[in-house]
């Protein structure tokens, strides 16, 4: 995978920062997208994997920019698709190859609609990681149901997922998270 060259979010990229939605919600889905891909590298290390994994977390960090207020919103992910992406090539300069975008693009898009997926295996499989970093931080609002997780293994990191929240409900940096260690 590769990671930016630095985790440090500038709340002036959000549109504007929204409740539920601020950088603590943030630095954590970047931390489920990291943890979820720790498994699936495990389990398949191939190269579509680690660029999906790649795409997934470079996504989390944009996702949810777009937001204009904390409510219902499905079209914030298309709009911070097509407006916030000047954010990564600010934090992870030219190291992300220009042809990775299209399924960074096709995640952040849909992450905040209904499952979609396209053609592009790539994409959808970003995609899914996202939408479960996301969802597995539904437990900040007591609204988390199993049967939207997409992926076979990440229903067994609810109980992490009320940890986390619990142990770091406003991280200052996605480092203070990483330093959360309880991987089993
Ligand atoms: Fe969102
Ligand atoms: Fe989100």
């Amino acid at each position: 995978m590769i990671f930016p060259k630095t985790f440090a979010l500038d709340p002036h990229w959000y549109n504007p920062v929204s409740p539920g939605h601020d950088l603590s919600h943030t630095y954590r889905v970047m931390w489920w997208a990291k943890r979820l891909s720790i498994v699936l590298l495990s389990i398949d290390p191939s190269e579509v994997v680690n660029i999906a994994c790649t795409c997934a977390f470079a996504g989390a960090i944009i996702h949810d920019m777009g937001r204009f207020n904390g409510l219902e919103e499905p079209t914030h992910g298309q709009i911070a698709a097509d407006t916030k992406m000047f954010v990564l090539k600010e934090l992870y300069g030219d190291t992300i190859p220009t042809s990775w975008y299209k399924h960074i693009h096709f995640a952040v898009s849909g992450h905040s609609k209904a499952d979609k997926y396209g053609k592009d295996e790539l994409s959808n499989l970003t995609m899914r990681i996202l939408k479960d970093s996301d969802g597995l931080d539904r437990v900040r609002c007591d609204d988390i149901d199993p049967k939207y997780l997409r992926l076979s293994f990440t229903k067994q990191f609810i109980p992490m997922a009320e940890a986390l929240y619990n142990e770091f409900p406003e991280p200052e940096s996605f480092e203070e998270l990483d330093d959360f260690r309880f991987l089993s």
